[in-house]
Protein backbone atom coordinates (compact mmCIF):
# COMPACT_ATOMS: atom_id res chain seq x y z
CA UNK A 1 0.00 0.00 0.00
CA UNK A 2 1.90 3.44 -1.20
CA UNK A 3 -1.07 5.81 0.23
CA UNK A 4 -0.94 6.33 3.40
CA UNK A 5 -3.05 10.02 3.74
CA UNK A 6 -7.06 10.03 4.19
CA UNK A 7 -6.90 13.36 2.38
CA UNK A 8 -8.06 13.86 -1.03
CA UNK A 9 -5.33 15.06 -3.38
CA UNK A 10 -6.86 18.16 -3.58
CA UNK A 11 -7.21 19.12 0.10
CA UNK A 12 -3.88 17.43 0.54
CA UNK A 13 -1.94 19.82 -1.82
CA UNK A 14 -3.91 22.52 -0.35
CA UNK A 15 -2.64 21.30 3.38
CA UNK A 16 0.89 21.04 1.04
CA UNK A 17 1.05 24.52 0.95
CA UNK A 18 -0.26 25.45 4.21
CA UNK A 19 2.59 23.44 5.72
CA UNK A 20 5.33 24.66 3.63
CA UNK A 21 4.10 28.37 4.59
CA UNK A 22 4.23 27.31 8.52
CA UNK A 23 7.14 25.93 8.19
CA UNK A 24 8.82 28.59 6.56
CA UNK A 25 7.20 30.85 9.40
CA UNK A 26 8.51 28.83 12.03
CA UNK A 27 12.33 29.25 10.16
CA UNK A 28 12.28 25.42 9.87
CA UNK A 29 14.48 23.60 7.27
CA UNK A 30 11.84 22.60 5.00
CA UNK A 31 13.04 21.20 1.60
CA UNK A 32 12.39 19.36 -1.23
CA UNK A 33 8.81 21.26 -2.11
CA UNK A 34 8.96 20.63 -5.91
CA UNK A 35 8.38 17.14 -5.83
CA UNK A 36 5.84 16.96 -3.53
CA UNK A 37 2.77 14.68 -5.10
CA UNK A 38 0.29 14.50 -2.74
CA UNK A 39 -1.82 11.58 -3.90
CA UNK A 40 1.29 9.30 -3.46
CA UNK A 41 3.42 8.39 -0.16
CA UNK A 42 6.33 9.72 -1.65
CA UNK A 43 5.32 13.03 -1.16
CA UNK A 44 5.09 12.69 2.79
CA UNK A 45 7.96 14.49 4.95
CA UNK A 46 10.54 12.87 7.02
CA UNK A 47 12.11 14.62 10.24
CA UNK A 48 15.17 14.17 10.60
CA UNK A 49 16.28 14.71 14.06
CA UNK A 50 20.05 14.87 14.59
CA UNK A 51 21.81 15.74 17.51
CA UNK A 52 24.70 18.61 17.13
CA UNK A 53 26.04 20.69 14.63
CA UNK A 54 29.26 21.15 16.96
CA UNK A 55 30.63 18.04 14.97
CA UNK A 56 31.33 17.87 11.12
CA UNK A 57 30.07 14.19 10.61
CA UNK A 58 26.49 14.48 11.71
CA UNK A 59 26.29 17.99 9.49
CA UNK A 60 27.21 15.86 6.33
CA UNK A 61 24.58 12.85 7.99
CA UNK A 62 21.77 15.38 7.97
CA UNK A 63 22.56 17.01 4.68
CA UNK A 64 23.22 13.34 2.69
CA UNK A 65 19.96 12.61 3.84
CA UNK A 66 17.67 15.35 2.99
CA UNK A 67 19.19 15.60 -0.22
CA UNK A 68 18.78 11.23 -0.55
CA UNK A 69 15.18 11.81 0.26
CA UNK A 70 14.26 14.33 -1.82
CA UNK A 71 15.98 12.75 -4.71
CA UNK A 72 13.64 9.62 -3.49
CA UNK A 73 10.65 11.74 -4.13
CA UNK A 74 10.20 12.98 -0.42
CA UNK A 75 10.16 16.20 1.38
CA UNK A 76 12.61 16.74 4.52
CA UNK A 77 12.72 18.54 8.09
CA UNK A 78 16.21 18.78 9.12
CA UNK A 79 16.52 19.25 12.57
CA UNK A 80 19.34 19.81 14.93
CA UNK A 81 19.25 19.47 18.82
CA UNK A 82 22.27 21.12 19.95
CA UNK A 83 22.86 18.09 21.94
CA UNK A 84 20.33 19.16 24.06
CA UNK A 85 17.76 16.27 25.19
CA UNK A 86 14.97 18.71 25.68
CA UNK A 87 15.81 20.27 22.71
CA UNK A 88 15.53 16.94 20.58
CA UNK A 89 12.33 16.19 22.62
CA UNK A 90 10.56 19.16 21.52
CA UNK A 91 11.84 18.84 18.07
CA UNK A 92 10.15 15.62 17.54
CA UNK A 93 7.21 16.40 19.34
CA UNK A 94 7.09 19.11 16.43
CA UNK A 95 7.58 16.59 13.37
CA UNK A 96 5.02 14.59 14.95
CA UNK A 97 2.16 17.56 15.60
CA UNK A 98 3.14 18.06 11.71
CA UNK A 99 1.88 15.14 10.90
CA UNK A 100 5.23 13.90 9.27
CA UNK A 101 5.29 9.69 8.40
CA UNK A 102 8.54 8.68 8.81
CA UNK A 103 11.15 9.68 11.93
CA UNK A 104 15.19 9.63 11.22
CA UNK A 105 16.31 9.80 14.59
CA UNK A 106 20.28 10.08 16.19
CA UNK A 107 19.48 10.48 19.82
CA UNK A 108 21.13 12.86 21.95
CA UNK A 109 20.46 10.12 25.13
CA UNK A 110 19.32 6.94 23.84
CA UNK A 111 17.02 6.43 26.80
CA UNK A 112 14.95 10.13 26.82
CA UNK A 113 13.01 9.37 24.06
CA UNK A 114 10.63 6.45 25.07
CA UNK A 115 7.51 9.35 25.93
CA UNK A 116 7.73 11.10 22.51
CA UNK A 117 8.23 7.77 20.53
CA UNK A 118 5.30 6.16 21.76
CA UNK A 119 3.16 9.32 20.68
CA UNK A 120 4.71 9.20 17.18
CA UNK A 121 3.77 5.17 17.33
CA UNK A 122 0.62 6.31 18.32
CA UNK A 123 0.41 8.92 15.16
CA UNK A 124 1.63 5.88 12.58
CA UNK A 125 4.74 7.56 11.99
CA UNK A 126 7.75 4.25 11.43
CA UNK A 127 11.01 5.35 13.19
CA UNK A 128 14.47 4.24 11.97
CA UNK A 129 17.00 4.79 14.93
CA UNK A 130 20.21 6.23 12.92
CA UNK A 131 23.61 6.12 13.81
CA UNK A 132 22.62 5.30 17.30
CA UNK A 133 20.22 2.89 19.01
CA UNK A 134 17.38 4.40 20.60
CA UNK A 135 16.87 2.70 24.25
CA UNK A 136 13.60 1.59 26.53
CA UNK A 137 11.34 1.45 23.65
CA UNK A 138 9.48 -0.85 21.35
CA UNK A 139 8.48 2.18 18.81
CA UNK A 140 11.51 2.04 17.18
CA UNK A 141 11.05 -0.50 13.38
CA UNK A 142 14.70 -0.21 12.03
CA UNK A 143 18.33 0.37 13.19
CA UNK A 144 20.82 1.66 10.66
CA UNK A 145 24.39 1.83 11.99
CA UNK A 146 28.04 0.41 11.38
CA UNK A 147 29.46 -2.69 12.95
CA UNK A 148 30.09 -0.46 16.48
CA UNK A 149 32.18 -3.43 17.89
CA UNK A 150 34.41 -3.65 15.29
CA UNK A 151 35.08 -0.31 15.48
CA UNK A 152 36.04 -0.87 18.79
CA UNK A 153 38.02 -3.56 17.75
CA UNK A 154 39.90 -1.26 14.49
CA UNK A 155 40.72 0.96 17.31
CA UNK A 156 42.31 -1.67 19.93
CA UNK A 157 43.64 -3.86 16.90
CA UNK A 158 45.93 -0.40 15.95
CA UNK A 159 46.77 0.48 19.36
CA UNK A 160 48.60 -3.05 19.51
CA UNK A 161 49.78 -3.56 16.12
CA UNK A 162 51.70 0.16 16.68
CA UNK A 163 52.83 -0.58 19.48
CA UNK A 164 54.46 -3.51 18.54
CA UNK A 165 52.67 -5.81 20.44
CA UNK A 166 51.08 -9.67 18.95
CA UNK A 167 47.55 -8.61 18.51
CA UNK A 168 46.80 -12.19 18.60
CA UNK A 169 48.58 -13.81 21.55
CA UNK A 170 48.88 -10.87 23.91
CA UNK A 171 52.39 -11.28 23.84
CA UNK A 172 54.61 -8.15 23.88
CA UNK A 173 56.73 -8.61 20.84
CA UNK A 174 60.19 -8.62 19.88
CA UNK A 175 61.03 -5.86 21.81
CA UNK A 176 59.62 -7.48 25.00
CA UNK A 177 59.09 -4.06 26.30
CA UNK A 178 56.04 -2.39 28.24
CA UNK A 179 54.00 0.74 27.31
CA UNK A 180 51.82 3.25 28.99
CA UNK A 181 48.14 4.43 27.85
CA UNK A 182 45.23 5.63 28.64
CA UNK A 183 41.84 4.71 27.63
CA UNK A 184 39.42 7.38 26.69
CA UNK A 185 35.49 6.48 26.26
CA UNK A 186 32.46 8.32 24.58
CA UNK A 187 29.19 9.67 26.33
CA UNK A 188 27.37 7.31 29.02
CA UNK A 189 24.23 7.96 27.87
CA UNK A 190 25.21 6.63 23.82
CA UNK A 191 24.30 3.32 23.41
CA UNK A 192 27.22 3.03 20.63
CA UNK A 193 30.36 3.84 23.55
CA UNK A 194 29.57 0.37 24.71
CA UNK A 195 30.18 -1.32 21.67
CA UNK A 196 33.06 0.76 20.92
CA UNK A 197 34.28 0.06 24.03
CA UNK A 198 33.62 -3.69 24.73
CA UNK A 199 35.68 -3.98 20.86
CA UNK A 200 38.36 -2.40 22.30
CA UNK A 201 38.84 -3.79 25.27
CA UNK A 202 38.22 -7.30 23.88
CA UNK A 203 41.88 -6.79 21.79
CA UNK A 204 43.37 -4.33 24.97
CA UNK A 205 42.77 -6.76 27.88
CA UNK A 206 45.07 -9.70 27.54
CA UNK A 207 47.98 -7.28 27.11
CA UNK A 208 46.66 -5.45 29.83
CA UNK A 209 46.35 -8.37 32.13
CA UNK A 210 49.96 -9.60 30.68
CA UNK A 211 51.39 -6.66 31.75
CA UNK A 212 52.69 -5.34 28.57
CA UNK A 213 50.43 -2.38 28.70
CA UNK A 214 49.86 -0.36 31.24
CA UNK A 215 47.14 1.75 32.03
CA UNK A 216 48.89 4.65 33.86
CA UNK A 217 46.21 5.90 35.42
CA UNK A 218 44.87 2.63 36.43
CA UNK A 219 41.41 3.98 35.25
CA UNK A 220 40.41 0.79 33.46
CA UNK A 221 36.43 0.75 33.94
CA UNK A 222 34.19 2.63 31.40
CA UNK A 223 32.76 4.43 34.21
CA UNK A 224 36.21 5.94 34.32
CA UNK A 225 36.67 7.20 31.05
CA UNK A 226 33.66 8.22 29.87
CA UNK A 227 33.20 11.75 28.00
CA UNK A 228 29.85 13.12 28.72
CA UNK A 229 28.61 14.01 25.03
CA UNK A 230 31.62 13.05 23.36
CA UNK A 231 32.97 16.59 24.47
CA UNK A 232 36.86 17.42 22.71
CA UNK A 233 37.04 20.20 25.70
CA UNK A 234 36.26 17.62 28.12
CA UNK A 235 38.63 14.63 27.32
CA UNK A 236 41.18 17.89 27.21
CA UNK A 237 40.74 18.74 30.86
CA UNK A 238 40.64 14.62 31.73
CA UNK A 239 44.19 13.96 29.66
CA UNK A 240 45.71 17.26 31.26
CA UNK A 241 45.00 15.68 34.66
CA UNK A 242 46.00 11.94 33.92
CA UNK A 243 49.08 13.82 32.28
CA UNK A 244 50.06 15.95 35.69
CA UNK A 245 49.43 12.91 38.02
CA UNK A 246 50.46 10.23 36.98
CA UNK A 247 53.04 10.90 34.15
CA UNK A 248 55.78 12.20 36.11
CA UNK A 249 58.65 10.87 34.67
CA UNK A 250 56.99 8.57 32.48
CA UNK A 251 56.01 8.75 28.45
CA UNK A 252 52.55 7.96 27.48
CA UNK A 253 52.87 5.33 24.31
CA UNK A 254 49.22 4.96 23.22
CA UNK A 255 45.96 6.81 24.05
CA UNK A 256 42.19 4.89 23.21
CA UNK A 257 40.06 7.52 22.07
CA UNK A 258 36.45 6.45 20.47
CA UNK A 259 36.23 9.48 18.01
CA UNK A 260 37.92 12.46 16.41
CA UNK A 261 36.66 15.40 18.85
CA UNK A 262 38.01 13.54 21.74
CA UNK A 263 41.15 12.67 19.82
CA UNK A 264 42.17 15.91 18.87
CA UNK A 265 41.08 17.59 22.65
CA UNK A 266 43.78 14.20 24.03
CA UNK A 267 46.05 16.07 21.46
CA UNK A 268 45.77 19.48 22.64
CA UNK A 269 46.82 18.50 25.83
CA UNK A 270 49.50 15.89 25.50
CA UNK A 271 50.77 19.11 22.96
CA UNK A 272 50.65 21.53 25.95
CA UNK A 273 52.51 18.73 28.09
CA UNK A 274 55.57 19.42 25.44
CA UNK A 275 54.90 16.20 23.47
CA UNK A 276 54.80 16.50 19.65
CA UNK A 277 58.40 17.52 19.37
CA UNK A 278 61.62 15.14 18.07
CA UNK A 279 62.89 14.40 21.71
CA UNK A 280 59.10 13.49 22.61
CA UNK A 281 56.66 12.42 19.47
CA UNK A 282 52.47 11.93 20.02
CA UNK A 283 51.89 8.72 21.31
CA UNK A 284 49.78 6.24 18.98
CA UNK A 285 46.10 8.04 19.45
CA UNK A 286 43.44 6.68 17.93
CA UNK A 287 39.71 7.87 16.54
CA UNK A 288 36.87 7.98 14.61
CA UNK A 289 34.65 9.86 11.81
CA UNK A 290 37.88 10.47 9.43
CA UNK A 291 36.85 14.50 10.05
CA UNK A 292 38.32 16.97 8.18
CA UNK A 293 40.82 18.46 11.28
CA UNK A 294 41.86 14.45 12.26
CA UNK A 295 42.71 13.74 8.69
CA UNK A 296 44.70 17.06 8.38
CA UNK A 297 46.29 15.72 11.90
CA UNK A 298 47.07 12.74 10.82
CA UNK A 299 48.85 14.22 8.49
CA UNK A 300 50.66 16.49 10.08
CA UNK A 301 51.78 13.41 12.10
CA UNK A 302 49.69 14.57 15.65
CA UNK A 303 46.85 11.79 15.73
CA UNK A 304 47.80 8.67 14.45
CA UNK A 305 44.70 6.63 12.99
CA UNK A 306 40.76 7.02 12.89
CA UNK A 307 38.16 5.21 11.85
CA UNK A 308 36.28 6.06 8.51
CA UNK A 309 32.79 5.26 8.51
CA UNK A 310 30.77 6.53 5.15
CA UNK A 311 28.27 8.82 6.36
CA UNK A 312 26.70 8.90 2.21
CA UNK A 313 26.59 5.01 2.22
CA UNK A 314 24.73 5.03 6.00
CA UNK A 315 22.33 8.09 4.64
CA UNK A 316 21.28 5.63 1.58
CA UNK A 317 20.67 2.59 4.17
CA UNK A 318 18.32 4.90 6.07
CA UNK A 319 17.08 6.15 3.22
CA UNK A 320 16.21 2.46 1.79
CA UNK A 321 14.71 1.34 4.99
CA UNK A 322 12.42 4.42 5.21
CA UNK A 323 11.15 3.81 1.60
CA UNK A 324 10.51 0.51 2.52
CA UNK A 325 8.41 1.41 5.87
CA UNK A 326 6.67 4.35 4.05
CA UNK A 327 5.47 1.44 1.52
CA UNK A 328 5.07 -0.87 4.21
CA UNK A 329 7.37 -3.24 2.83
CA UNK A 330 9.96 -4.95 5.28
CA UNK A 331 13.88 -3.07 5.04
CA UNK A 332 16.52 -5.01 3.79
CA UNK A 333 18.60 -5.87 7.50
CA UNK A 334 21.98 -7.61 8.09
CA UNK A 335 21.56 -8.50 11.83
CA UNK A 336 18.13 -9.45 13.49
CA UNK A 337 20.36 -10.65 16.87
CA UNK A 338 22.50 -8.09 18.35
CA UNK A 339 20.67 -4.37 19.15
CA UNK A 340 18.46 -5.33 21.87
CA UNK A 341 17.44 -1.95 23.43
CA UNK A 342 15.35 -3.15 26.51
CA UNK A 343 12.30 -3.75 25.07
CA UNK A 344 12.90 -5.97 21.84
CA UNK A 345 15.68 -6.67 19.30
CA UNK A 346 15.98 -4.16 16.59
CA UNK A 347 16.40 -5.42 13.08
CA UNK A 348 19.15 -3.65 11.87
CA UNK A 349 21.51 -2.98 8.65
CA UNK A 350 25.40 -2.38 9.76
CA UNK A 351 27.76 -1.27 7.46
CA UNK A 352 31.47 -2.30 7.37
CA UNK A 353 34.01 0.51 9.15
CA UNK A 354 37.49 1.19 7.45
CA UNK A 355 40.60 1.58 10.02
CA UNK A 356 42.63 4.96 8.44
CA UNK A 357 46.24 5.91 8.90
CA UNK A 358 49.03 7.62 6.76
CA UNK A 359 49.34 5.11 5.27
CA UNK A 360 45.78 4.58 3.37
CA UNK A 361 44.71 7.47 3.86
CA UNK A 362 44.27 8.34 0.17
CA UNK A 363 41.26 6.30 -0.23
CA UNK A 364 39.42 9.24 1.11
CA UNK A 365 39.91 10.90 -1.81
CA UNK A 366 39.60 7.90 -3.66
CA UNK A 367 36.46 7.24 -2.58
CA UNK A 368 35.35 11.47 -2.87
CA UNK A 369 34.70 11.62 0.36
CA UNK A 370 37.21 14.38 0.42
CA UNK A 371 38.95 16.27 -2.47
CA UNK A 372 42.85 16.52 -2.57
CA UNK A 373 42.67 20.19 -2.31
CA UNK A 374 40.93 19.93 1.12
CA UNK A 375 43.79 17.23 2.52
CA UNK A 376 46.75 19.34 0.75
C1 LIG B 1 28.67 8.09 18.08
C2 LIG B 1 29.00 7.77 16.65
C3 LIG B 1 30.44 8.11 16.38
C4 LIG B 1 30.73 9.54 16.78
C5 LIG B 1 30.19 9.90 18.14
C6 LIG B 1 30.29 11.36 18.44
O1 LIG B 1 27.37 7.74 18.37
O2 LIG B 1 28.76 6.41 16.37
O3 LIG B 1 30.73 7.88 15.02
O4 LIG B 1 30.20 10.40 15.79
O5 LIG B 1 28.85 9.49 18.26
O6 LIG B 1 29.52 12.14 17.59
Amino acid sequence: MRTRTHLTPAVAAVTATLLVGLLTACGQEARGGSRYQPDAGKGSTVGIAMPTKSSERWITDGQNMAEQFEAAGYRTDLQYGDNKVENQVAQIENMITKGHRLLVVAPIDGSALTDVLRRAHESGAKVISYDRLVLGTEHVDAYASFDNERVGELQGGYLVEALGLDEESGESGESGETYSVELFAGSPDDNNTRYFWDGAMNVLEPHIEAGHLVVGSGQTRMSQATTLRWDGGTAQKRMDDLISRHYGSTTVDGVLSPYDGISIGVISALRSAGYGTEARPYPVVTGQDAELASIKSILAEGQTQTVFKDTRKLAEQAVLMGDALLNDEEPEFNNTTDYDNGEKVVPAYLLEPVSVDASNVDLLVEEGYYSAEQLS
